[in-house]
């Protein structure tokens, strides 16, 4: 057995240390700024379970940004995880006791591995081996992490982490569908090189997204969207010219993908109509892949009645009136292409007269005079909110990680600052699951 971290990183139990885990004082003036909090006085407290693997590198980074965002966190590790980072690291980013475990008398009789858990807003496992998701998706309990995976009543969050064999396995996938079935969110894993050396799912998602998972997931609990049914559309369409062109744009789909893993995260029942992206398909997401805007007018009107449609895609407005067979040639001598207009997936679903979603968010691509541009397109489309961004060159927007909104409603204007898209996606969803939350209250 690996015991507890030593004294020095100890927050004694039952005393209070500003912005620890057992502070539910009044923040500082410098961690209010950084606070998720709105307005309340209470620090949020996350225990963050460190499962075995190359990715536990990844968990301090996570501890420092929860510190700097004013969440409190209280840490347990694996015993495979003391081998990839050890409990005095950690105990010293997190500024409290590190647990290890099981059967240490002492922390059994002072705190168990009930309190543990009690204690804390939110459970968050980062990284989730395939063994610690095994052990929770059967109601295993033979170690500290999966006794407080099994004996929690609090959210719990995993990020996944493992080889993309064991990620693609079936019985990972099936012990992921029974967590799911079970409440318990995902975020990731993400696509890339893997510490193994092979390339695909299985990467841990990146410290960022799961901090914005943790923070839509400490908000209110008014904001939870368990079973509210969304729809998101995402990335750019696709037109055909002939059987090797098209007619398309620069979208990357890496904001509304975002959008629908962070309505996945609080709970949502989510279908994201998508077209061609490098983005992988969000977990636990129904995803509908489609090329043209006609597909995704037809993919959106069969997932009706939603709660909720967030039309993020890039729809291009025009498409060819006729599509080539063959391969147009060089010699043709083509001197124009006649165009005619695609259907506005956006005004369709606003206008619905039979099942219009409780609640229409679209974006509003500008260049110029973006925040008045975007207030006539509100207007034009009949949506309930628009997110007005800038997509001129110069800022990157498109195709890039990050991002600077404005959220327009009938109420006026809220300018956020610039932050990747991610956090966006995470704001915008705690923002709908106020809205919805309110708007059940009002019927
Ligand atoms: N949209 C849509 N269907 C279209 C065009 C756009 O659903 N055929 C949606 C987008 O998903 C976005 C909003 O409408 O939510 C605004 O898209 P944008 O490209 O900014 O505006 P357009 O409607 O294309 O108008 P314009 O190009 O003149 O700015």
């Amino acid at each position: 057995m690996i015991p507890a971290v030593a004294k020095a990183t100890d927050a004694p139990y039952g005393k209070t240390c500003p912005g620890g885990f057992n502070d539910r004082t009044p923040e500082t003036p410098d961690n209010q700024a950084h606070s998720i909090s709105t307005g309340m006085t209470d620090t949020k407290r996350v225990l963050l379970i460190i499962s075995g693997g190359i990715a536990a590198y990844k968990s301090l980074t996570l501890i420092r940004r929860l510190k700097e965002r004013g969440i409190a966190v209280r840490c347990v590790l694996s015993v495979a995880a003391t081998k990839f980072v050890t409990p005095l690291t950690v105990g010293a980013l997190s500024g409290d006791k590190v647990y290890t475990d099981l059967f240490s008398l002492t922390d059994e009789q002072a705190m168990g591995h009930i309190r543990l858990s009690r204690e804390a807003d939110l459970v968050v496992v980062a990284p989730a081996s395939a063994d610690l998701l095994a052990k929770a998706a059967n109601g295993l309990a033979d170690d500290l992490a999966s006794t407080i995976l099994l004996a929690t009543d609090k959210p719990v969050l995993v990020a996944p982490s493992m080889n993309v064999e064991m990620w693609e396995h079936p019985a990972t996938q099936r012990n992921l569908a029974t967590l799911a079935a079970d409440g318990v969110r995902q975020v990731g894993p993400e696509r890339g090189d893997l510490a193994c050396g092979e390339l695909g799912a299985g990467r841990v998602a990146e410290p960022d997204h799961i901090l914005s998972s943790i923070e839509a997931l400490l908000e209110d609990t008014s904001t939870s969207l368990r079973s509210v049914r969304t729809l998101v559309t995402s990335g750019p369409t696709q037109e055909p010219i002939d059987p090797v062109r098209y007619l398309g744009n620069y979208s990357s789909g890496k904001q509304g993908h975002a959008i629908a893993q962070a309505l996945v995260s609080l709970g949502a029942e989510v279908t994201l109509v998508t077209g061609p992206t490098k983005e992988p398909d969000p977990p636990n997401a129904r995803v509908i892949h489609i090329q043209t805007a006609e597909e995704m007018l037809a993919a959106c009107l069969k997932t009706l009645p939603v709660d909720v449609a967030v039309c993020a895609a890039a729809v291009s407005d025009w498409r060819a009136s006729v599509q080539a067979n063959q391969k147009m040639k060089r010699s043709g001598n083509i001197q124009h292409i006649e165009l005619v207009e695609n259907p506005d997936i956006l005004g369709r679903l606003s206008a619905a007269q039979l099942n219009r979603p409780t609640l229409v968010v679209g974006f509003a691509a500008e260049t110029e005079s973006v925040v008045e541009n975007a207030k006539k397109k509100r207007l034009a489309k009949g949506c309930d909110w628009i997110i007005a961004n800038d997509v001129s060159h110069e800022t990157g927007v498109f195709g890039g990680t990050h991002n600077r909104v404005h959220v327009i409603d009938e109420a006026g204007v809220e300018n956020w600052p610039s932050a990747s898209k991610v956090t966006i996606a995470g704001r915008l969803a705690a923002r709908i699951a106020s809205e919805i939350a309110h708007k059940s209250i009002d019927a």
